[in-house]
């Protein structure tokens, strides 16, 4: 639960904690460019970041990571690559998720996967079903994901029950919208880290976002490790959350 080892028990305390983490892991490509390295290795660097951070996050006592892997603007990118990124999923399954599951991670994967090959498909739905009763952490891959694509879904399922007679549509607010979306049930993101310097959302969470802290940090996201994690959760703590209203701190 310790944010920082250097910190006083106090300073843990007052530091307020994000509920949810959502982290753009933007960068693979400039890694491995930075060293003369195919992009595939990136990305291959990238998936031992992820599994550092899943686990640095379960113990600063975050309940709910999200984490962007392939967005549904990702298939213009040539097929090789395409390809080395649907592995990678597959690697990571098969690696990582016996050890997600004995440490009580929740996996649940957004974003579209009728498109997606048959065996990832049957090994994202194993591996859901396998951590469904877990409740340590809650972590959420976005692959094949898209924020407008994610609307565009839960508005035709909107309009698909009101003409099927089940759903007034006088009733439909905020909340209907939410329980379509893919992240149903989940609370929104408090605070949303993008890597590698770039400073926009890319489809990310886009409804879900819409009152999230935003951190962006230079490192490339094999660089990033539970320090930046730290730092990136000292930053939030920081911040003051307005969410429309007047903060005592303001004069409120
Ligand atoms: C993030 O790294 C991983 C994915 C988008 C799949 P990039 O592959 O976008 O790396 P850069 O941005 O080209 O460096
Ligand atoms: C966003 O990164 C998607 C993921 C990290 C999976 P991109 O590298 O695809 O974003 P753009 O194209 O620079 O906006
Ligand atoms: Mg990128």
């Amino acid at each position: 639960m310790v944010p920082n080892s250097d910190m006083t028990a106090k300073e843990v305390v007052e530091l307020n904690l994000p509920r949810h983490v959502a982290i753009i892991m933007d960068g693979n490509g400039r890694w491995a460019a930075q060293r003369h390295l195919p992009r595939k290795l990136g990305h291959r660097q990238g998936v031992e970041a992820v599994r550092v951070i899943v686990r640095a996050a379960g113990e600063m006592g975050i309940k709910y990571l999200t984490l962007y892997s392939f967005s549904s603007e990702n298939w213009k990118r040539p097929p090789e690559e395409v390809n080395d990124l649907m592995g990678l999923l597959r690697f990571f399954i098969r690696r990582d998720l016996a050890e997600l599951h004995q440490n009580g991670v929740n996996v649940r994967v957004i974003g579209e996967r009728e498109h997606l090959a048959a065996d990832i498909i049957a090994m994202i739905e194993d591996a859901e079903k396998l951590t469904a009763g877990n409740d340590k952490l809650f972590l959420m891959i976005a692959f094949n994901y898209g924020g407008q694509n994610e609307i565009t879904s839960a508005v035709r399922r909107i309009a698909q029950e009101v003409k099927a007679g089940t759903l007034d549509p006088e009733t439909i607010n905020n909340e209907t919208v939410a329980a379509h979306l893919d992240t149903a049930g989940v609370p929104d993101p408090d605070l949303i880290i993008r890597t590698s310097g770039e400073k926009r959302l890319s489809n990310f969470l886009i409804w879900q976002g819409a009152y999230s802290e935003l951190v962006f940090t230079d490192a490339y996201w094999p660089d990033f490790s539970p320090d930046s994690l730290r730092e990136a959760l000292v930053e939030y703590s920081n911040r003051v959350r307005r969410f429309g209203a007047v903060s005592p701190a303001d004069g409120g």
